[in-house]
């Protein structure tokens, strides 16, 4: 009985220790906790690849964006201005981050639409055959080069 009261007395022990020890570097370090908030999960390998957003009018946005990334998150971190683009954050009920790609680029698109990634399609202006949505498309390596349309005009499909 003495030896497993010991036991657990060390044990807490040494957890409180651990705790104290986290905190005194958490403190030395001085983190502000508020300047890592991102929209995206961290990504340790930074592995980037480049990809243009083309304007309806034809303007050319060059711009890189973290494996991993969804093309709404490239939108985002890189500030580019489109208008009333990704407002639903990617939950997948407005259909403003509507995208066009060319084919071989549809084709090679690491995976295919799903149902509820269809039915925002369908509320989607300027739909082609080689649409998506750009929160449902995740970066790969394979994606390097990547160039997509931006439809003149946004359906908004909460309004
Ligand atoms: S950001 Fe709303 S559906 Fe993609």
């Amino acid at each position: 009985m003495l030896k497993l009261v010991t036991s657990r007395l060390i044990q807490q022990i040494t957890t409180r220790n651990a705790i104290s020890k986290s905190n005194a570097i958490i403190k030395s370090k001085q983190y502000n906790f508020s300047k890592h908030l991102s929209t995206t999960l961290p990504n340790l390998n930074k592995e980037e690849v480049e990809v243009t957003f083309v304007r309806a009018n034809g303007v050319r946005i060059k711009t890189k964006g973290n494996i991993g990334d969804t093309l709404l998150d490239v939108v985002v971190n890189n500030n580019i201005d489109l208008d009333g683009f990704g407002a639903c954050e990617g939950t997948l009920t407005c259909s403003t981050c509507h995208l066009i790609f060319s084919k071989p680029d549809f084709d090679n698109l690491p995976d295919k639409p799903g149902d509820e990634e269809l039915d925002m399609l369908d509320l989607a202006y300027e739909l082609t055959d080689t649409s998506r949505l750009g929160c449902q498309i995740t970066l790969t390596k394979e994606l390097n080069g990547l160039e997509v349309r931006v439809p003149a005009t946004v359906n908004d499909a909460r309004s």
